[in-house]
């Protein structure tokens, strides 16, 4: 997120994952002609590019895609331009949003939420883009030992003084140590919306490295602009060290066998 071209490169997990649950979203939903959708969180734009636009084609429709990250914007752009698609940056949560005024058909975040520290503001503010019978389609990378590191990395002795406010970068239900599923399940209730299908999946990956899943979780750590660039190498040391003892990698190899826990969304703001 923080580096398209290293994410891009290095996200395996999260391509099989948005291949096996993007065309479910998309197929949760029911389609008519010239809708206007939002890809909250667009990333690099491959996604939206592969799974959502070929059914956006076909309903003569529009995509609104949106990334906090200048760098994943200029990417996408430069890599899917599309008539249908207009690319922006921006925070859902903030005043530089640039479809404020703006009703959705649709909503999608695929593997997004888990980075809006305040996710229930965002799904609120979801609800308030959506037209009445809109969708909103999430997958969220729930548990994760990229939460682990960053927390270990943010609260130790070396590293905490370029990782202030680490915690914004943790999911809150994995601070609280609550359930996923729970806590959305409670927030999208509260929030109004009707739930269509919420359902955790826990996954499994085989990363032919544990460098794969370094560099991952590096393009994934917002601070490697504030780290000191003669230190990169140490923080990638540090995830290599913890990977292989974590996901017990045997001496002499390096295929790296993890899991993880999706959770899987499609919600619906109610018909008024
Ligand atoms: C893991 S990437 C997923 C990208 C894309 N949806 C995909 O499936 O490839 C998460 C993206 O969410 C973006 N993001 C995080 N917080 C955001 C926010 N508050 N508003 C908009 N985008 C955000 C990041 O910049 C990043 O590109």
């Amino acid at each position: 997120m923080y580096d398209p071209v290293r994410y891009e490169t290095n996200k395996s997990a999260a391509a099989r994952d948005a291949e096996q649950f993007v065309p479910m979203l998309v197929n949760h939903m029911t389609w008519k002609k010239n809708e206007l959708i939002l890809d909250y969180g667009c990333g690099a734009g491959s996604t939206g590019n592969k799974f959502v636009l070929p059914e956006v084609e076909k309903f003569d429709s529009k995509i609104h895609s949106v990334d906090i990250s200048p760098d994943m914007i200029a990417h996408a752009k430069k890599t899917y331009p599309s008539p249908r698609v207009t690319f922006n940056v921006g925070d859902i949560l903030q005043d530089n949003f640039p479809h404020k005024e703006v009703k959705f058909d649709k909503i999608f975040a695929v593997y997004v939420l888990h980075f809006v520290r305040n996710y229930r503001e965002a799904l609120k503010r979801c609800y308030d883009l959506l037209q009445p019978g809109g969708y909103f389609g999430f997958t969220v990378l729930s548990k994760s030992t990229l939460y682990v590191l960053h927390e270990k990395l943010g609260t130790s002795e070396k590293w905490s003084k370029y990782m202030k406010g680490y915690e914004n970068y943790i999911p809150e239900w994995f601070e609280q140590k609550e359930d996923s599923e729970v806590a959305f399940r409670r927030n999208l209730t509260q929030l109004g919306y009707e739930i269509v299908e919420l359902k955790p999946y826990r996954q499994e990956y085989d990363f032919e490295s544990v460098n794969t899943v370094a560099e991952l979780y590096l393009s994934l750590n917002p601070y490697v602009k504030v780290i000191p660039k003669e230190l990169l190498n140490d923080v990638k040391q540090e995830y290599t060290d913890f990977l292989r003892k974590h996901w017990n990698v045997p001496e002499g190899t390096d295929a790296l066998c993890t899991n993880y826990e999706l959770l899987y969304g499609v919600v619906r703001k109610p018909l008024q």
